[in-house]
């Protein structure tokens, strides 16, 4: 274990991190690092990810360095020379689970006493979570955050071989760093990151402090990932960005927009686009059009509503109102009648009435929407909402997240049920958890389709007959 602090001590701090300077964005070439040194050889690591597609994207390139660097990937966790968690701050129970882990892997490293223990990602970004982490985590060798995973060679190699700690965490950056190594979870399927950062600052998310100022790739490296993609052989591209639709507002030389690259690489033969997550306020109706021009772009969408109350989402600084959310809604309908939509919503936001609440169900059912995420408001240190007056009891809460549920439910059933008597392309992930001899994949529309058939369909997109909707998922018979 680690003894003693290394040079590397910064704290962040939220408050810097709400600034927005105009200074030009940085880029940072990763092919002019040298990743010579070798002192993971013989070394094994493991990584636990959680929160957002984000996150799961920074692991890819955790685990790409990592490899560079000569470590291999544990099978079990406690065999892992090397443990990181890389860590989201987005609800007070995210934090939790994480808090519970840390204090699970003291043991491994009573067992272990040369495991290093690494914390990444949103929660370093918070300095609330970095004292208790020195007050009451001691055991933790490495602290980094979202801006700095580029220089994990330089802190492994001060915990490893100079048996320092590491807590480096920056606040304030305006850089984009390409050409990281990646080793990616999927072979078929790949994130791919379009911009970083928010400028949003809905009052009650804490994604603006934890990730920066927004900063849009430029669109020929995103191009250049693709088509590296499409030679290895990948069908699917995700899109990352937490308002994609305000993808180069950044850019301050060149004029080109989401609507641009979806042109761009709609032309590029790969069978999937998906992108995520949308922005009902910079959602236009251009884009919508170019989407209808199918392809490779899927008809799935998913557009966060948060709230069907005009007076919550003004509180919540949504900067659109039920009825121009629901004018989008119907223009994607129009448009592209195939459509899925998706959202997540909040519930129990401070100041929430039952009006704002009925507001929200109106909503929902206007919206037709085919699933969504739903969460109970949870106040995050250092964002507005956090000091609104909470107003509503535990229970009100929960019983409004309970009903919505049940109408998601029913919304998330009708969507799959169109499908039924229906041929649909399935791009197979593998097998079914429950069942071997059932495999499992994803529909253009998204929808998870169960259906019986050889495990050398895996990986591929197939014709699947669809005979049963069930609430979650379709069953089906394979095609061809
Ligand atoms: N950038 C995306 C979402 C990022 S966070 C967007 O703007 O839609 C994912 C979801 O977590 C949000 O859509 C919101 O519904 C939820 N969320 C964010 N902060 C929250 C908080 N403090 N309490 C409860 N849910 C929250
Ligand atoms: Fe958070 Fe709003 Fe930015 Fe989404 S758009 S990440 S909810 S601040
Ligand atoms: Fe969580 Fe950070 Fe993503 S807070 S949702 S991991 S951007």
């Amino acid at each position: 274990m680690a003894k003693e602090y290394s040079k590397y001590f910064t704290k962040p701090s939220l408050l810097d991190a709400r600034k927005r300077k105009n200074e030009e964005v940085s880029l940072i070439d990763y092919n002019n690092f040298d990743l010579i040194n070798n002192f993971g050889v013989n070394k094994t690591y493991k990584i636990n990810t959680y929160g957002c597609q984000g996150n799961e994207a920074d692991s890819e390139a955790i685990a790409g360095i990592l490899e560079k660097l000569g470590f291999t990937e544990s099978v079990e966790l406690e065999d892992a020379d090397l443990i990181i968690l890389n860590t989201c701050a987005i609800r007070e129970n995210a934090e939790n689970r994480v808090f519970g882990n840390l204090g699970n892997l003291k043991k491994y490293k009573k067992n272990n006493p040369d495991l290093i223990l690494g914390i990444c990602g949103c929660m370093p970004q918070e300095e609330k979570v970095i004292e208790k982490i020195l007050k009451s985590y001691p055991y933790v060798d490495l602290v980094f955050g979202t801006h700095n995973i580029y220089k994990l060679p330089e802190y492994l190699e001060t915990v490893l071989l100079s048996k320092e700690r590491v807590i480096e965490v920056f606040s304030q950056e305006g850089s984009i760093v390409e050409h990281m190594p990646k080793i990616r979870a999927n072979t078929k399927k790949a994130w791919v990151n379009i911009m970083y950062g928010c400028d949003e600052f809905c009052t009650y998310c804490i994604v603006p402090y934890t990730r920066g100022k927004e900063r849009s790739r430029k669109p020929e490296y995103i191009i250049e990932e693709v088509k590296e993609l499409i030679k290895e052989g990948y069908l699917e591209v995700t899109l990352l960005g937490q308002n994609v639709n305000s993808y180069g507002n950044d850019f301050t030389d060149l004029d080109y927009r989401f609507k641009d690259l979806l042109n761009d690489l709609n032309k590029l033969d790969i069978p999937r686009i998906r992108f995520t997550t949308s922005h009902p306020k910079d959602f236009d109706l251009e884009t919508v059009k170019i989407i209808a021009k199918g392809g490779n772009l899927m008809p799935y969408i998913h557009l966060p509503v948060q709230s069907g109350s005009n007076s919550v989402l003004s509180k919540m600084n949504r900067k659109y109102t039920k009825e121009s959310y629901l004018e989008l809604v119907e223009y994607i309908y129009k448009y592209i009648p195939n459509a899925s939509i998706t959202t997540d919503i909040i519930v129990g936001f401070p100041t929430e009435t039952e009006e704002d609440y009925q507001e929200t169900l109106d909503l929902v059912e206007k919206s037709r929407f085919e699933g969504a995420y739903t969460f109970i408001f949870s106040p995050r240190e250092g964002t507005p909402a956090a000091k609104y007056e909470n107003t509503l009891s535990e229970e009100t809460k929960k019983e409004r997240l309970y009903e919505l549920n049940r109408k998601i439910n029913d919304g998330y059933l009708l969507g799959n049920q169109r499908f039924e008597n229906k041929i649909v392309k399935v791009l197979v992930d593998g097998q079914s958890k429950n069942n071997s001899e059932v495999l499992a994949g994803y529909t253009e529309n998204n929808k998870l389709v169960n259906f019986k058939g050889d495990s050398s369909l895996i990986g591929s997109i197939v014709d699947v007959k669809i005979y049963e909707a069930k609430t979650w998922f379709l069953l089906g018979e394979y095609i061809g």
